[in-house]
């Protein structure tokens, strides 16, 4: 799919702005802080309704103004589609498809993007929320129904959470509780929680394969990247962790890592694995007053040859690391055809700032990568940081206003 038309209104740095864009390669360049940034961002927001630079949307809406509105037309095949969201600080997002209002979730998965951008550093460097939000995020472009058990989750974790806590404090008050709303949430949390780990567990085996391939062709054939996913549940079973090294070492870690990643995807022994796990750890829970096994808990595990990627992985190979991840998501989407919009789930790359961090033998190896896709837009403070191979549309972004350059 691609873009063919964006229009923004109160967006970010933009009172009005009207674009038409073309599939192949488009080039944003200009100097810091005019705007490139606020424009790609304003595209990805479609697909995940929410930004890669701040969490609340606040921050999204044109300073002194009450909403913004993003609008799109974009082509799957042959098939124009008009998408809109209305973005209200502080309200729920009112969504337009071809121009009759609809449910925000019906919006979902009609606008496919993957963005890499500086800030994907904190996926290798950060703490695992970002990473269950890249599964997240992608799971739910995959399939669109996971972002009702993900709403659902959340709101059960958090009722479950305030429960645990006046738990404790009727305890430590010397009272005796009522436990019994407590066996309702751990129904429903073991249940939504169990279709979480089975999706993320299903995405990462989808991944693997392209996060290898991805890095090798990134970093010239140093060191081989490899993804797992850590469930929670499998360390309140007892199960210890099998690390990277001994991945490396022996084919039996490996087997034993295919049957445990295998028994994470049967959901309803998932629901009962997490239930029994709550029960088992209910006193603790109370305790502390949180919830301490679920998806919430769990992480993707990055590794660079026997090393784990955190806390080892150089600066650079973490950027390669973090590309690899979003090459790969590219991958997967374009490959899946199960989307309602047509076979063609070839999202739209958007590379925000990338090239100016890579060495020059490093542009030129993922503008090779990026070059056949439908659509790929970039931004740039510099023109020259943008790869040669990469010919296609310039737009100069100055203070708001976007040109059309060559
Ligand atoms: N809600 C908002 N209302 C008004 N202006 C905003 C809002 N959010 C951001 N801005 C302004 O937008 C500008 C940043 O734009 P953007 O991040 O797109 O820059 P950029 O062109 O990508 O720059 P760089 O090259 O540094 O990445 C800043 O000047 C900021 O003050
Ligand atoms: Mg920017």
């Amino acid at each position: 799919m691609y873009v063919s038309d964006l229009a923004l209104n109160d967006f970010r740095s933009y009172h009005e702005l009207v674009l038409a864009l073309e599939p192949g390669v488009t080039a944003f360049v200009g100097q810091n802080g005019q705007g490139k940034t606020n424009l790609v961002e304003a595209i990805a927001y479609l697909s995940t309704f929410s930004s890669h630079r701040v969490a609340a949307d606040a921050a999204l809406v044109r300073q002194g103004t009450g909403g913004a509105v993003v609008r799109a037309k974009v082509v799957h095949g042959e098939r124009p589609t008009l998408v809109e969201l209305e973005i209200v600080a502080g309200k729920a997002n009112r969504a337009r498809l071809n121009r009759a209002p609809t449910r925000t979730r019906e919006v979902l998965g009609v606008v496919r993007t993957v963005l890499f951008a500086p800030e994907d550093l904190e996926l290798v460097k950060g703490d695992p929320a970002h990473r269950r939000r890249f599964l997240d995020d992608l799971v739910v472009l995959l399939s669109p129904r996971l972002a009702g058990v993900r709403a659902e989750y959340d709101k059960v974790l958090r009722q479950r959470g305030a429960l645990l806590k006046s738990a404790g404090a009727a305890r430590r008050r010397g009272g005796r509780p009522d436990l019994s709303t407590l066996d309702v949430w751990d129904g429903q949390l073991a249940a939504a929680g169990a279709q979480i780990v089975a999706a993320r567990t299903r995405l990462v085996r989808r991944l693997r394969p392209f996060v290898a391939t991805a890095y090798e062709q990134v970093s010239a054939g140093q060191g081989a990247a490899r993804i797992g996913y850590r469930a929670s549940v499998d360390a309140a079973e007892g199960a210890e962790e099998i690390t990277a090294a001994e991945l490396d070492a022996t084919p039996a870690a490996q087997e034993a890592a295919e049957s445990r990643e295998a028994a994470l995807m049967d959901v309803p022994a998932v629901s009962r694995r997490l239930l029994a796990a709550m029960g088992e750890m209910r006193e603790k829970e109370i305790d502390r007053g949180v919830s301490l096994v679920g998806p919430h808990r769990d992480d993707l595990v990055l590794s660079l040859g026997a090393l784990p990627a955190k806390g080892y992985a150089s600066h650079g190979e973490s950027w390669s690391f973090a590309l690899a991840l979003r090459l790969a998501s590219y991958e997967v989407l374009r490959e899946d055809d199960t989307s309602p919009w047509g076979v063609d789930g070839e999202p739209v790359l958007i590379l925000d700032d990338v090239f100016a961090e890579l060495d020059a033998r490093r542009r030129e190896r993922l503008a090779d990568m990026v070059a056949g896709a439908q659509q790929v837009l970039i931004t740039a403070a510099v023109a020259e940081d943008v790869p040669q191979a990469l010919t296609g549309a310039r737009f100069h972004v100055h203070a708001g206003e976007v040109t059309r350059g060559d």
